[in-house]
């Protein structure tokens, strides 16, 4: 009699479970939190923000910034500055709001501002922006999150908040 009762109340658990686990994986699955719009990662250039001249740091207004940037293993590309040398480190004055917004050409890597709440990956095939505003002078490092190959640990950036 009361193995019958059990069976019944293991079994209804076990449904819940995986109409849970079923309607979980369909909507999370269906919608990617962070990713706005995709792009070929074959051509990233083809998009009007990955151009070269528009790599790096892009003025808005006095206060308002865009960064673009291209992760490929083990390089976060900014682009060049007027004499032609590559950025390794982004220049921005003080109490500045900065979109970083980026794509990879190959794996997915991680992008994460240390000392901030700037923390996104970067995935090939699509765009994704982070929005952080610069209260504090200092350096801060970027530094890849995500495991991609043998040069990982040496892919960094620096921005100087002066
Ligand atoms: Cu790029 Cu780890």
């Amino acid at each position: 009699k009361y193995e019958k009762m059990w069976m019944l109340i293991g079994g209804g658990a076990l449904l819940i479970f995986l109409i849970m686990l079923g309607v979980g994986a369909f909507y999370q699955g269906t919608k990617p939190p962070s990713c706005l719009t995709t792009i070929d990662p074959q051509n990233v250039e083809a998009h009007d923000s990955f151009k070269t001249e528009n790599l790096g740091l892009q003025k808005l207004d006095d206060h308002q910034y865009v960064v673009n940037v291209i992760a490929s293993a083990f390089n976060y590309d900014f682009g060049t500055d007027e004499e032609g040398n590559v950025v390794r480190t982004i220049r921005i004055p003080t109490g500045s709001e900065v979109m970083f917004q980026g794509t990879s050409k190959d794996v997915v890597h991680g992008f994460e501002l240390a000392g901030t709440n700037a923390n996104m990956m970067l995935e090939p095939g699509y765009i994704n922006t982070v929005e952080t505003t610069f209260n504090k002078p200092g350096t801060y490092t970027f530094v890849c999150n995500e495991y991609c190959g043998t040069g990982h640990h040496y892919m960094t950036a620096t921005v100087e908040v002066y």
